[in-house]
């Protein structure tokens, strides 16, 4: 795994729609010497045109344009499926409550009046691009993440839905046990992700109709160590890759890939452990057939203490007593 990054660091390229060419040129040059890649428009309708370019990392919009106006400008971008994310600072004469309630209902982020003190712009310029590169971060992590659930779960078949039905079983364990919002944000990706390690292992071995021979459990065990790998590129993997590597660890020590047990394996991989191994009771495997609810909550019972932490067995225990939907 290579550190290096992929994509060298661009210049941020800002769209100036102003009408007042003093007042353009005098942005543009400011903006040029802090290293932005500027762009200019004199009116909203050009405006409007350029700033459907999906490079552009931010707007800064001339509140008082000539005929269609900074709010209407505004109103429009946001209407537009291609430039709905971008940043729009306005920049206004009048700093009043309601123009400023105006430009928010318009779906402008951020004002700066005229005229502007460069600090205070270039401050809000780098906080309204920081905020929207975050959100897009996070929105292409969310994507990598369901596609590499997806692909596990396009790869072995006895696991289809597996993911989805666990995550939400972990989710109610979690909040039980007092996870808090980003705890059970980490625990749904761990819970979506935990067995991703198996796209590293062959198809033959995953789909097996009869036991596995002790090679192909040694190939098999090596899941959660290629999931981990797998996962740690990712900028939000560190809420969860500890689940992924620990999800088979067992309260006796017994478990691998590191032998940990008790309060040594993370939190959120005793509750994936716990609802995985359920999970994969109560379904058909190629091997063997489903076991009733009633025989899966009797496994649990007296795997506390020994596959199963105590303290978080009897809670699941109280979970599954209360759905009311049975797992099949
Ligand atoms: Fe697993």
């Amino acid at each position: 795994m290579t550190d290096v990054p992929l994509f060298r660091h661009r210049r941020h390229i800002v769209l100036v729609i102003e009408d007042d060419s003093a007042n353009r040129q005098l942005l543009a040059s400011l903006l040029t010497r802090e290293r932005y890649a500027v762009r200019t428009a004199v009116d909203g309708e050009s405006g409007l045109i350029a700033a459907l370019d999906p490079d552009l990392d931010l707007i800064l919009l001339d509140i008082g344009l000539p005929r269609i106006d900074g709010l209407e400008v505004t109103r429009r971008i946001r209407l537009d499926r291609r430039a709905r994310t971008v940043p729009i600072i306005l920049l206004t004469g009048r700093s009043g409550v309601e123009e400023m309630v105006a430009g928010l209902d318009a779906g402008a982020d951020d004002f700066v009046s005229k005229p502007f003190e460069r600090p205070e712009l270039l401050a809000r310029m780098r906080s309204a691009i920081r905020m929207r590169e975050a959100i897009l971060g996070m929105e292409s992590a969310q994507a990598v993440v369901a596609a590499l659930a997806n692909a596990v779960e396009a790869k072995d078949i006895t696991t289809e839905l597996h993911c989805q039905r666990m995550a939400g079983l972990a989710a109610q364990l979690g909040e039980r046990v007092g996870f808090g919002d980003e705890e059970l944000e980490g625990l749904a990706y761990g819970a979506l992700l935990h067995d991703v390690g198996k796209i590293g292992v062959p198809e033959g071995i995953l789909t097996k109709a009869g036991p596995l021979s002790p090679d192909e459990w040694t190939v098999l065990r090596r899941h959660p160590e290629i999931g981990e790998r797998i996962c740690q590129p990712l900028g939000l993997s560190r809420s969860f890759v500890t689940i992924v590597r620990h999800h088979h660890e067992r309260w006796d020590g017994l478990g691998y890939p590191d032998r940990i047990g008790g309060e040594a394996i993370p939190p959120g991989a005793r509750i994936v452990g716990l609802v995985d191994a359920f999970d994969a009771m109560t379904h058909d495997r190629p091997y063997r057939a489903a076991l009733t609810l009633d025989v899966a909550m009797d496994e649990i019972r007296s795997g506390a203490g020994k596959q199963f932490d105590p303290a978080l067995a009897p809670v699941f225990l109280e979970i599954l007593e209360a759905t009311t939907v049975k797992p099949n």
